[in-house]
């Protein structure tokens, strides 16, 4: 049986890819959990963690809404949050001219909107306490401008940039803040951001377990940032010395409709 008192962590986008994995881990480290996504899936990921030995409250909303993320600040009821993982988040291929304007206004307001309302609110609270882990999961993304997924690539820049900054602000407090950020990783963000048929979208991925445990382990350490898998390291490396104009060109390459093989 479930133990009655242990940390509770907090994850969002937990029902399935990286999110779900980082749950398991929270879930294998002694937390309970208060896990969210926007669908019924997110049931099935807490049988899974319940099975782990974890106390597991779902949240079923939209956290690109101020409403949504408000349902899930509630489920919090009052109970302090050792660990935040802000990690929902989705993308959208395609020319930006040709993508539908409410998409890629959704990718904003999930990535970005929702995703430091919620920082800001559970943030206050680790203040309060002065003790808190918070993980954003960024991407190596946010490196480079992003040729044909370019509202998703700025997104993650700004997560990344807002991690670094929010970091700093805390640095004289019992809080870290940790960015997590993955490369290409097997699980249905490609699907759903309309990219099967873009290289980066058919490209050998790495595997959503092991990103979790890397962003798992820097969350513990309160490291600053984390890049998964060596082959990311050196991408990222790389393009933070290669002129803009060449990472996006790069870019096109992985990610313009049609890149892939038919
Ligand atoms: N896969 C990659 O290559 C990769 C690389 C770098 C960074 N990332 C980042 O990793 C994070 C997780 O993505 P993933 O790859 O694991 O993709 P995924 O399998 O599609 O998971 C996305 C999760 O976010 C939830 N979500 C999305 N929009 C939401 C909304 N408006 N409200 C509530 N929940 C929402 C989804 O739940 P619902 O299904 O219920 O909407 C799902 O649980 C994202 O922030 C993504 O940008 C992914």
């Amino acid at each position: 049986m479930a133990q009655a008192i242990r940390p509770l962590a907090l994850v969002t986008g937990a029902s399935t890819g990286i999110g779900r994995e980082l749950a398991k881990e929270a879930a294998n480290h002694g937390y309970d959990l208060l896990i969210a996504a926007d669908e019924p899936e997110i049931e099935a990921a807490a049988t899974e963690l319940r099975a782990l030995g974890a106390n597991v409250d779902t949240v079923q909303a939209d956290l690109s809404t101020t409403e949504g993320v408000d349902k899930l600040l509630a489920a919090v009821r009052g109970r302090p949050v050792e660990a935040l993982l802000a990690n929902a988040g989705r993308g959208l291929g395609h020319g930006f001219l040709d993508q539908d304007f409410n998409e890629a206004r959704q990718v904003v307001d999930t990535n970005i909107t929702g995703t430091i309302y919620l920082i800001h609110k559970v943030g206050q609270e680790m203040r309060a306490r002065n003790a808190g882990k918070i993980l954003i999961t960024g991407s190596i993304a946010g490196f480079m401008p992003g040729s044909f997924q370019a509202v998703y690539n700025g997104t993650k820049s700004f997560l990344n940039s807002f991690s670094f900054a929010l970091r700093d602000e805390l640095k004289d407090t019992g809080i870290t803040v940790t960015c997590l950020m993955p490369g290409p990783t097997e699980t249905e963000f490609f699907e759903r951001g309309e990219l099967m048929d873009t290289s980066v979208g058919q490209a050998k991925k790495d595997d959503a377990g092991m990103v979790a445990r890397v962003g798992f382990e820097a969350m513990l350490k309160g490291e600053g940032d984390v890049v998964s898998g060596w082959k990311n390291k050196i991408q990222s490396a790389v393009a933070n010395v290669l002129p803009a104009g060449v990472t996006a060109a790069l870019h096109r390459g992985m990610a313009e409709p049609g890149s892939g093989k038919q």
